[in-house]
């Protein structure tokens, strides 16, 4: 180990140093996400709230009421889309058909980070659900 160190160079320290920053952040991350329940529910509410998504969407499980109630509940999309649409819910935000195609790709875009924080919190909203 000693020995391997001291065969590095500068350039592979500085790297490898990154890389340990990197490794620390994301653990960090993971830990805040594990001991947050409710922390997880109010960032999932601001989410839905910024992108817009109660216009149509109600999501019981943050006390979300939709505007316009034209779509289904979110909180039980993590299941209801594999019945409605027969595909995973990672499947139908990347590839989204029917009103989801129109919204996603004129009325709100989400990025892929953003998509997979929306599986995520929605996958939260049905676990969570109030009427399970
Ligand atoms: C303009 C209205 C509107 C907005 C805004 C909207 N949706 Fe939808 N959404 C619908 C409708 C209507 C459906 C029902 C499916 C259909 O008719 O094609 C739907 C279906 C879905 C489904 C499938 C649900 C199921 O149970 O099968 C998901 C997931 C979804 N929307 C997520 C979102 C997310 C996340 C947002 C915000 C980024 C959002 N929607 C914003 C109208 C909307």
């Amino acid at each position: 180990m000693y020995h391997a160190l001291l065969m590095l160079t500068p350039k592979q320290v500085a790297r490898f140093s990154k890389l340990l920053l990197l490794a620390i952040t994301i653990a960090a991350g993971t830990a805040m996400i594990g001991c947050g329940g409710s922390g997880e529910a109010a960032e999932a509410k601001a989410f839905f709230l910024a992108k817009g998504c109660n216009e149509c969407h109600t999501i019981s499980t943050f006390s979300i009421e939709s505007q316009n109630k034209s779509g289904p509940d979110l909180a039980e999309a993590y299941t209801d889309v594999q019945k409605r649409f027969g595909t995973s819910l990672e499947n139908f935000l990347k590839n989204p058909t029917g009103t989801m195609q129109m919204v996603l790709t004129s009325k709100i875009k989400l990025t892929d980070e953003e998509k997979q924080k929306a599986i995520q919190y929605m996958k939260y909203a049905y676990d969570n659900r109030p009427n399970k």
